[in-house]
């Protein structure tokens, strides 16, 4: 069983992959970033690609594929209808998950909303630890309502627990009895909860929500897009599993859900999502969709060339080598940030490092958008891109008011295998620098708000002349350097 590889017992990780093809990427001049931000609204979303150096805005559809993964693609059989290759990627995930049945999408809220069509009704309950943003907009936009139950501790920034994204079965019990099942739609756990740090949930809660759902007739849902992450904290935090094979462990996590789905943008490296079940009559209901709102059932509205590399990519995250590069580098960027007295979420979780802006920027209201201002402040810092998961990632309430977060965070995801120590270095020393300066950053404003999911297309403004503050002082602190 091959161990979590760290040189030297020091805070430095050892890649297991070596590099093979590069992307070239440019630093640009702090007047041209700050251009560009102002440019795309102070919302990063809206950046191009060309203005940024290191793009940390997500782990999605990014990822560094292997060789295998390429290989595969050449041989993907194009077929409108019963391809080899459909076959082939059911096969890999009927043995991980030890389900019967796959059903192809083309990406994770593509099966939230198929799933979403089949479970919620106007007025139901989806229990779950924590929401996903797409997870929500799809309940709510059939009329349903999200309950949230993750624990406590979850929601803290800094804690020793070492799964923060445990559903609360007191919680979950009272929910039942006051809402009575038949007004809950289904119950949800997010793997590696996103919006709350990339917190993992243990083998041992799962068990016991699966329990009772079967006892009560409930349907469980688990969104296993960030399934690697938290296959690896299981492995490491758990002392139970530490050497269970991580295809058993998968293997169980499937025994215990009625309908599992993910997205393939995040699980597999490559680019799709799916949906698996055991149950007949939710399989066949669902299968009804595929054709309506993906594409015909042999491939979902994905390339082939995807499926094939998704096959691969999943088969390969039931290596500990391969799925430990992405925590092992968020933690080492926590650490690194800690020392410096930067606020980050802890324990360290998946997907990214998490700062805490509602500390960083104690001095700006939720209202103003704290985490959408520092993401916007630090790629004028460093022309890195991160995501802003706070309020602006929220939705009004029907009278208009905010919906405040309940953290105000910005990530800084890592692609798996993309970024070396080196630019991991970069990051924590630009990110100290900001925080030495961070009285300088103000608040944001929308100067054009979307309906749904405004954080993708909303433009805002800074309040104030901030951003040419911050310029002036990084100029003084760094003089002409990049
Ligand atoms: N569920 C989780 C836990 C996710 O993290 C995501 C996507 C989805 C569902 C939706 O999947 O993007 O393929 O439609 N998360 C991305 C992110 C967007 O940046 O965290 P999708």
């Amino acid at each position: 069983m091959s161990e979590v590889k760290f040189f030297s017992g020091e805070n430095i990780p050892l890649e297991m992959h070596k590099v093979r093809m590069v992307q070239r990427v440019y630093l640009r001049e702090i007047e041209e970033r700050a251009k560009a931000i102002n440019e795309a609204g102070y919302n990063t979303f809206l950046l191009r690609n060309k203005d940024i150096f290191l793009d940390m805005l997500t782990d999605s559809g990014v990822n560094a594929m292997s060789e295998n993964q390429y290989a595969s693609m050449l041989q993907a059989d194009d077929s409108y209808a019963g391809s080899e290759t459909y076959y082939r990627l059911e096969n890999v995930l009927q043995d991980m998950f030890g389900m019967k049945h796959f059903l192809p999408a083309h990406q994770g809220r593509a099966c939230e909303h198929i799933i979403s069509r089949l479970l919620v009704k106007p007025e139901s309950t989806a229990i779950m630890n924590y929401h996903f943003t797409t997870t929500k907009a799809h309940i709510s936009a059939l009329g349903g309502i999200v309950e949230e139950i993750i624990i406590d501790e979850g929601l803290e920034i800094n804690s020793n627990l070492p799964f923060k994204g445990n559903l609360d079965i007191n919680k979950l019990k009272a929910s039942i009895a006051r809402l009575g099942k038949e007004n809950i739609c289904f119950v949800r756990i997010e793997a590696g909860t996103n919006l709350v740090g990339g917190q993992p949930v243990s083998m041992q809660n799962m068990r016991e929500v699966s329990r009772i759902c079967r006892e009560e007739g409930l349907t469980l849902v688990y969104d296993a897009s960030l399934l690697s992450d938290n296959l690896y904290f299981i492995k490491t935090r758990d002392p139970d599993f530490k050497d269970t094979d991580i295809r058993d462990i998968t293997r169980e996590i499937g025994s215990m859900m009625d309908i599992i789905y993910f997205s393939a943008r995040k699980l597999g490296a490559a680019r799709g999502g799916g949906i698996m079940t055991s149950d007949n009559e939710m399989f066949l209901k669902m299968r009804e969709m595929i054709p309506l709102y993906e594409g015909f059932l042999t491939y979902g509205g994905m390339s082939v060339r995807e499926m094939e590399a998704m096959a691969i990519g999943l088969q390969e995250s039931m290596d500990m080598d391969i799925i430990s590069q992405t925590p092992i580098f968020v933690e080492v960027l926590c650490k690194e940030l800690l020392e410096k007295g930067v606020p980050v979420v802890t324990p360290p979780g998946g997907l990214g490092c998490h700062v805490d802006a509602r500390q960083f920027c104690a001095h700006l209201p939720q209202e103003q958008y704290p985490a959408g201002a520092l993401a916007a402040a630090f790629y004028l810092a460093s022309g890195v891109r991160g995501m802003e998961r706070g309020t602006l990632s929220e939705q009004r309430n029907p009278d208009g008011s905010e919906t405040l977060a309940h953290m105000e965070l910005l990530r800084l995801a890592f692609p798996k295998r993309v970024f070396t120590l080196s630019q991991v270095k970069y990051v924590a020393d630009r990110l100290t620098w900001l925080y030495q300066n961070r009285n300088l950053i103000g608040g944001l404003t929308f100067e054009e708000e979307p309906r749904v999911l405004r954080f993708f297309f909303g433009r805002l403004k800074p309040i104030g002349n901030w951003p040419e503050q911050l310029l002036k002082k990084f100029r003084e602190d760094f003089g002409d350097s990049l």
